[in-house]
């Protein structure tokens, strides 16, 4: 317990840049995207202190990508595949990805570990491809209800990071975030308190330092995902190890979006 306290002070001297991506998961068709991302432009501010990412579906990165560039706000994917070329019929290239424009992808998440079956080690394939192309990976750890119910909580987010993360190196200019996400609070409306996020986000930093470099691991940011909204954004952001969000259903308007931003000091 010591030994995380020290962890959740020396994330207090970390770089403190917020990052707020919207996951836009499947929700919208090409259209309904392509509106999206023009309404938020339009009332979007760039803040030095924050990076805004959104994550449109695989097909409408590239046109999000020409509305969005030169607005300050960066592109994220929602998926990559560990190899960049080849015989791998249907899957995304994270060199692809790096062509039209995206920074950020989102790897592992919870729906894909779900309905794809995606394991540590295929996550941990898709980080080191990813990192090759000059990717920023988003690595979603998270519990189910029933492993939280059975006091595995802590345990099962120290392995998903550990097994995504074991023998990887990051170059100086090289890094990457974890998202925590309890599974069963996402879509749910009813986020967990900031006070356990942040438990749970000192959880993950004594887990970082345990595996990578401690430079690399004190540079990796914290962030918190699952029913994040305009109310409740300000308690998770102030907390010392959490460094941002991952949000769903509240970056699918541009009123609400911008207003979870705005609500950031
Ligand atoms: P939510 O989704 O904000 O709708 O809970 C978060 C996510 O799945 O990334």
């Amino acid at each position: 317990m010591a030994k995380l306290k020290i962890y959740g002070i020396i994330a207090n001297y970390m770089d403190n840049e917020i990052i707020i991506l919207g996951n836009w998961k499947m929700s919208l068709n090409l259209a309904q995207s392509l509106v999206l991302a023009e309404n938020i432009i339009e009332g979007f501010k760039p803040r030095k202190n924050i990076q805004t990412v959104i994550c449109p579906s695989t097909v409408a990165l590239t046109e999000v990508e020409k509305i969005i560039k030169g607005s300050g706000l960066a592109l994220g994917a929602q998926n990559a595949f560990w190899h960049a070329k080849g015989a791998y019929t249907g899957e995304t290239s994270p060199e692809v990805l790096a062509e039209v424009g995206v920074k950020y992808v989102l790897l592992g998440h919870s729906e894909r570990r779900q309905f794809l079956k995606e394991t540590d080690s295929m996550i941990k394939q898709k980080i080191l491809k990813c990192l090759e192309h000059g990717l920023i990976p988003v690595i979603c750890v998270g519990e189910t209800f029933e492993e939280r119910k059975d006091n595995q909580k802590d345990f099962v987010i120290m392995h998903q990071v550990i097994e995504a993360l074991r023998g990887i190196k990051l170059w100086p200019d090289q890094s990457l975030i974890i998202a925590y996400e309890p599974v069963w609070v996402i879509g749910s409306g009813q986020a967990v308190t900031p006070v356990e996020a942040e438990h749970t986000a000192q959880v993950i930093k004594q887990a970082l330092f345990d595996v990578l470099e401690p430079e690399a691991a004190k540079k990796t940011k914290i962030i918190y995902g699952g029913s994040v909204s305009p109310d409740n954004i300000a308690g998770f952001i102030e907390q010392p190890t959490i460094s941002g969000a991952l949000v769903g259903g509240a970056s699918l308007t541009a009123e609400t979006f911008l207003s979870l931003i705005e609500t950031i000091k």
